[in-house]
């Protein structure tokens, strides 16, 4: 059986940083993100008899073998709905991978709804969130649309994620993603957020200061109060980084063009509201309210260090489609 689904990606507001199972993928803390509407995975899962492994085509390249998360994921998938069927999968993605721009968060969540459908199960949005958290934690985040909040739960069985707004509750926030020159990660959030859980002196305070961001990003959201929302997550973002940066070998994901974007930010706050936050990679988001979109985009495409802006609302959660990728 053939399903497709199409995901968009999401960015956290409150970050999440630190797996206390990290074979489960369950998180040390709680984590509040936006749901991007132009950002977007679209991927199509075919089981069948036809087919002696499991193949996967990442946007026209084939993954080898020993990139395992993706065929542990079907292997999981395959498990639960009791089929032997070996797997084809062709996912696409319109933004940059592996660029600390949540690109398994989309890409797992489509892969998670189309298998799941593919597979002939049929399972409600908290069953799908959980499968998708053990593909990469944020990937539960993207199954739903809007104002999400991952809840770090007790066991595998509570921790997936929950709507707080609908897209439509405050659709003049924007969140712009400001692409940098320097491409691809160098060290993945996997081993990151490891390394930093087992060394850095500041993860202690990192965890003790996130139930307050959690609480007031909530209440934020809720009042659709931009200077609170954009600030909190803003100094949260830094939180997160200063934790990194402090283990060792330091982290640091952080480019002279990321400079560059979070000083002018800062400075354009003046006459423009606007927050930063950044994740495992390079690239900075940048949030604003739509009456300003315009010209935040321009200002920042005038930066040195800028190659492109994506500018984003908040989009839906995952769904499937009828367009296949593959016949
Ligand atoms: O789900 P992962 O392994 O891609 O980790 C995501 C970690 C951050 O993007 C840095 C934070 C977050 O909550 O999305």
């Amino acid at each position: 059986m053939k399903a497709t689904a199409k995901a968009n990606a999401n960015i956290a507001l409150i970050k999440y940083w630190g797996k206390r199972d990290e074979a489960l993928i369950l998180p040390y803390n709680s984590s509040i993100s936006m749901t991007c509407d132009a950002m977007e995975t679209i991927t199509t899962v075919e089981f069948s008899e036809n087919y002696d492994t499991d193949t996967a085509i990442i946007n026209d390249e084939e993954l080898s073998s020993d990139q395992k998360r993706v065929y542990d994921h079907i292997g999981m998938i395959r498990k639960m709905a009791g089929i032997k069927e070996k797997a084809k999968i062709v996912s696409e993605s319109n933004f940059p991978l592996a660029a600390g721009l949540a690109s398994s968060a989309s890409g797992f969540a489509a892969l998670t709804v189309a298998a799941v459908a593919a597979a002939g199960l049929k399972l409600p949005e908290k069953e799908l969130s959980i499968i998708a958290r053990q593909g990469s934690g944020s990937a539960c985040r993207s199954i739903l649309g809007g104002f999400v909040e991952w809840k770090k739960g007790s066991k595998s069985s509570d921790s997936y994620a929950e709507q707080i707004a609908g897209k439509d509750y405050w659709k003049d926030f924007r969140m712009i993603a400001t692409i940098v020159k320097e491409g691809r990660k160098a060290i993945s959030s996997r081993s990151g957020m490891s390394q930093t859980v087992k060394n850095s002196p500041y993860y202690s305070g990192w965890l003790s200061s996130i139930e307050e961001d959690l609480n007031r990003m909530r209440e934020a959201i809720r009042s659709r109060d931009f200077a609170s929302a954009g600030s909190i997550a803003e100094y949260n973002a830094l939180k997160m980084h200063c934790t990194m940066m402090t283990s060792k070998p330091p982290i640091m994901y952080w480019k002279p063009a990321t400079v560059e974007i979070m000083n002018a930010v800062m400075a354009w706050r003046e006459d423009l509201e606007s927050y930063f936050t950044m994740d495992a990679g390079p690239n900075v988001k940048v949030m604003c309210m739509k009456k300003d979109e315009k010209e935040l985009c321009q200002r920042l495409s005038e930066l040195e260090g800028v190659v492109k802006t994506i500018s984003c609302a908040p989009g839906s959660g995952a769904a499937l489609s009828q367009k296949h990728l593959f016949d």
